[in-house]
């Protein structure tokens, strides 16, 4: 069989990552052992948290260092299998990393139901984005009916989720994107009521006071920063708050502060709570969680969108399209042909 491909960390990178942080580079084709696959990857996910995972700053999770191969989730399809329960053909879900082909033990893979829903989604709203939306809204925040719940990074992979779910549990959902189309596509197309677009406002303050008038129950936070600051101005009474990222810091210097107003004072006269989620902590929930998606998403009541760049060469641009807003939904690479499309 022909060589395979890698892509590795090749410096750190100060501030936004360039493509020459990264390079390609061919490596032989790896063999399984017994209880292992080799497996094809066919989509590699893109995800805010590779930023974190290079900067050299520890974090609840090992870092790629210079030389390392980069991490990521993966979806791919089995080569050879010398585990029993995988067999050549077979789609699977795993911690792949960006590269073409690899071998991995079984125990770390979830085998797909391509007939169940396309397998694409592992990666995105039937995947760990998904469950971050789904535990992170519905364990942390506990949105009841009436609610007016607010999303940042609203059209990305776990924002417009997030948006859909708090509409099923009957609250007012007010999406804050980078954008006029991504503002219409979360309003017009995914059903909230209203959005705001952040980059053109120049008072986001008066503008998320049009939006969500009764002020804010819910603040679900995937960018931190100004935003941040901004929305907490309007918490109500018993608000609750879940910090799931901080995405505008992700290029600041190591130990550089995250500056912004006190807002203990607002805390406590609201008795709001705010609360730091990691998906990893539900891992054991996930089926729980995947079921009740899968439904939701079989009955049309969640939608999601990718956006998909081909080749696996290509996955350093994604990830810095990441990082400057450029992704519109889940951002994929397609890294080998899906046979399923
Ligand atoms: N805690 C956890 O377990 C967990 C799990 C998954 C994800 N997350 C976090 O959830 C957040 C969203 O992740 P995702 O996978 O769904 O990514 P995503 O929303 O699909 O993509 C990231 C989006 O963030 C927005 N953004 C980038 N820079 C920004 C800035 N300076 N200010 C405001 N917005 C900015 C951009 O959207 P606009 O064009 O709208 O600016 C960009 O499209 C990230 O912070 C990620 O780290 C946390």
């Amino acid at each position: 069989m022909s060589e395979a491909k890698q892509i590795v960390l090749a410096q750190r990178p100060q501030g936004m990552p360039k493509p020459t942080d990264f390079r390609v580079e061919p490596v032989a084709m790896p063999k399984p052992e017994h209880g292992q696959a080799l497996l094809r990857v066919i989509y590699l996910s893109v995800d805010p948290y590779m930023r974190g995972r290079i900067s050299g700053v520890a974090s609840y999770v090992k870092g790629v260092d210079p030389g390392d191969v980069m991490v990521g989730g993966c979806v791919g399809q089995v080569v050879e299998s010398k585990a029993p329960g995988l067999k050549p053909g077979d789609f699977v879900e795993g911690p792949m990393g960006w590269r073409s082909h690899v071998v991995l033990p079984a125990h770390v893979l979830r085998k797909l139901d391509p007939a169940a829903a396309p397998i694409s989604t592992a990666n995105g709203v039937l995947g760990m984005p998904g469950m971050t939306a789904y535990f992170a809204l519905l364990d942390v925040c506990q949105p009841r009916a009436g609610d007016t719940v607010v999303v940042s990074a609203a059209a990305g992979a776990v924002g417009q989720v997030v948006g859909q779910i708090a509409k099923i549990a009957g609250c007012r959902v007010v999406g804050i994107a980078g954008g006029a189309r991504k503002c219409a596509f979360v309003r017009d197309e995914l059903g909230f009521d209203a959005a705001v677009d952040y980059k053109a406002e120049k008072d986001l303050g008066a503008a998320l006071k049009a939006a969500a008038p009764n002020g804010v129950d819910v603040y679900f936070d995937n960018v931190g920063g100004e935003i941040h600051d901004t929305v907490m101005t309007q918490i109500r009474l018993n608000a609750r708050i879940v910090v799931c990222g901080t995405i505008s810091t992700y290029n600041n210097k190591p130990g550089e502060g995250d500056i912004g107003p006190r807002q203990l004072r607002r805390l406590l006269v609201n008795r709001a709570r705010i609360q730091g989620f990691l998906v990893f902590d539900y891992l054991h929930r996930y089926p729980e969680g995947l079921q009740r998606m899968a439904a939701w998403v079989k009955e049309g009541r969640i939608k999601y969108r990718e956006d998909i760049v081909e080749g696996l060469e290509k996955a350093p641009e994604a990830l810095i399209g990441v990082l400057e807003g450029k992704n519109f939904g889940k951002m994929l690479v397609r890294v080998g042909a899906d046979p399923t499309r």
